[in-house]
């Protein structure tokens, strides 16, 4: 049985932070907010506990995991080395949600790393998060807690709805504040590598290593790939979701007649529109993310709205994408190609 506790996400209760973090000491699986996503904890170095957290979210196993630490000192203890650069960024961006790729050091279980040499850490800025590493004195390793290809979890009924019956406990902190995850870069190449943009924009990490980073291009799944966990189906809805990427005109044009089409043909159509499409006579199932003009928003919005959306009510969802490439702008654009599986329409 999962046991849902309630916890202030800026102060959270001493006896409830106490409880979780016995529960993860002895092996327990336990899904708490991030400031990102809601992560599905583990005791990053009880290999039988994380065996049982891939089991529990049919997640395979080569797609290694995100090791949460209080602090720079928790992640040295992980790591064969630190470069200079890393420390460089996780000292202007941790905690918060940057994840650095590392060369692990022995302390850390394959069974984390999926094999790898490497290790993907992370110094999260929630409050809930913070306490939870500090009371356990134990490195977390969190996957979002949702199932595996599902949307990532921003509210602890998405935890819930996913992995009820299937973890120990859950606690419900209140909807994530970024919304999609972390930025992930990997140091251990000759230049810093963008695996998975996320909630530290690139132009913030081009601030402050002098030059942008080098991104990883569009996921091609016939290759070997970077991060094993950068699979196009990763964040694929039920219903089969078009994105419709270009000036917006255009883009209401083309979801307003794809709609009317479908409509005819006898299908449920379910729509992710942005605010400034509303009240343009697009017809179906409609779920706004926000304001375009308020990516912020946007990306704390997106997750939620694509889970009711997918809710079984509708045969296709059709959506406005996005193309700014600041701020969250390129993870809300990753996110949403991954869920359209390649059925990207250029307006
Ligand atoms: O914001 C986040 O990062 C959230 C919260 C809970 O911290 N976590 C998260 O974890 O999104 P997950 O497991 O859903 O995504 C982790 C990503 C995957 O794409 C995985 O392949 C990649 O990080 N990753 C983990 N370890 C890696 C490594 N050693 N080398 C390359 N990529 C790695
Ligand atoms: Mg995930």
């Amino acid at each position: 049985m999962t046991v849902v506790l309630p916890v202030d996400a800026h102060r959270p209760d001493r006896g409830v932070i106490e409880r979780a973090a016995a529960c993860l000491r002895a092996g327990g699986l336990v899904a708490f907010p991030t400031e990102t996503v809601y992560g599905l904890g583990v005791h990053a170095l009880d290999r039988a506990a994380v065996r049982r957290l891939f089991a529990a979210k049919g997640r395979p196993a080569h797609d290694p995991l995100i090791v949460h630490v209080a602090s720079f000192a928790g992640a040295r203890a992980l790591v064969a080395e630190m470069p200079p650069m890393a420390a460089t960024l996780a000292a202007r961006f941790w905690p918060g949600p940057l994840t650095l790729v590392l060369a692990k050091s022995q302390a850390v279980p394959n069974e984390v790393t999926a094999g790898l040499a490497t290790v993907a850490l992370r110094v999260p800025s929630h409050a809930v998060a913070q306490a939870l590493l500090q009371a356990s004195g134990i490195p977390i390793a969190a996957p979002s807690a949702n199932l595996f290809s599902r949307p990532s979890p921003t509210r602890a009924a998405h935890v819930a709805a996913d992995l009820d019956g299937r973890i120990d406990l859950i606690l419900d902190g209140g909807p994530a504040i970024v919304g999609v995850e972390s930025t992930v870069v990997d140091l251990t190449g000759a230049q810093p590598r963008v695996l998975r943009p996320g909630g530290v924009p690139l132009e913030a990490l081009a601030s402050v290593l002098g030059a942008p980073p080098l991104e990883v291009g569009p996921v091609d799944s016939s290759r070997p790939q970077p991060s094993p966990g950068l699979l196009e189906r990763h964040y694929s809805p039920n219903a089969p979701l078009t994105l419709y990427e270009g000036p917006a005109d255009q883009v209401i044009e083309a979801i307003r007649s794809a709609a009317a089409e479908a409509r005819q043909a006898g299908q449920r159509v379910g729509l992710l529109l942005v605010d400034e499409d509303l009240g343009k006579g697009i017809e179906g199932v409609v779920r706004s993310v926000g304001p375009a003009a308020d990516l912020d928003a946007v990306a704390a919005n997106l997750y939620a709205a694509l889970r009711e959306l997918d809710n079984g009510a509708v045969d296709l969802i059709l959506a406005h994408g996005f193309a700014d490439a600041r701020g969250v702008g390129p993870a809300l654009r990753d996110r949403l190609r991954r869920a359209a599986a390649g059925r990207v329409v250029q307006c």
